[in-house]
């Protein structure tokens, strides 16, 4: 199955039009106790969004970390008064030292990752005791609950399997000595969109990553099937969405 590329501009840049509801902000606020003092670490930053977000949010020192040079660009660009630390690097290999952080955000990165066993133990390894991990994915269940997937179900299968199981990653952190872990759901509310911008994010393949995955003849297809549907399941013209997140928290266990 071909990859997403990172590397490619349209790619990044699709990582680069990012806000985030206030309810993610007071979440994130009330696991880290505000985050003062905190040294903060966002693996597969993107375009840096949330590692701002972080640092904002009272962080001491905020660190976007990506394999993908495309991508830090577009950080340092969006990162106008240098608040950031960017670094380039792969997550299965943190060049960090050991306990050198306190908060580590995994946001939808542990799909596109080959080895979560090695991510995981990594984030452990540089997480301070005491210091907390939030990955934020999609359960598969919910995939197919996708906008594209039900209008187009024919895909449906190709994406859920690249999304890992939660209980499996519960259980790579019980095995890397997270002390406390446990799930939460978040719903997430989307802007609406008009029909019209919604179907170009999917001809751009910038709405979501399976995109990437699709044949050209399989990505003329899914557009087809949307310019027919659509109307249908939004008859006023706004495409409402709503993605059901799970976060997944853990603790490293104090000394
Ligand atoms: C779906 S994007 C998420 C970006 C950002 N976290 C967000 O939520 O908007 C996934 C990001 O993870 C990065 N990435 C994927 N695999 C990685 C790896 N092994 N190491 C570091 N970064 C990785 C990609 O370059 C990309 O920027």
């Amino acid at each position: 199955m071909p990859k997403v590329s990172f590397d490619n501009p349209i790619t990044a840049a699709g990582y680069g039009q990012k806000t985030v509801p206030d309810a993610w902000l007071e979440r994130i606020q009330s696991l880290t106790d505000s985050l003062t003092d905190w040294i903060a670490l966002d693996i597969g930053c993107g375009s840096g969004f949330h590692a701002r977000c972080l640092y904002h949010m009272g962080a001491k020192k905020a660190i976007g970390l990506d394999f993908s040079l495309e991508t830090l660009k577009l950080a340092r660009k969006e990162d106008k008064t240098r608040l950031l630390t960017v670094i380039q690097a792969d997550a299965l290999h943190l060049p960090l030292r050991k306990y050198a952080v306190n908060f580590v955000l995994m946001r939808t990165l542990v799909h596109h990752l080959t080895n979560h066993r090695q991510a995981i133990q990594e984030a452990g390894r540089v997480l301070a005791p005491g210091g907390k991990l939030l990955i934020q994915t999609i359960a598969p269940k919910q995939i197919a609950q996708r906008l594209i997937h039900q209008v187009c179900p024919e895909y449906v299968m190709r994406d859920v399997i690249r999304w890992p199981n939660i209980d499996y990653l519960c259980n790579l952190l019980e095995d890397a000595h997270f002390s406390h872990v446990w799930t939460e759901e978040f719903v997430d509310i989307r802007k609406p969109e008009s029909t019209q911008e919604f179907i170009e994010r999917v001809r751009t393949r910038r709405s979501d990553s399976i995109l990437y995955m699709l044949t050209k003849k399989e990505h003329a297809h899914l557009l087809t099937k949307l310019m027919h549907d659509l109307p249908n399941h939004f008859p006023n013209g706004l495409v409402l969405r709503t993605i059901v997140w799970t976060f997944i928290i853990a603790e490293k266990q104090r000394c």
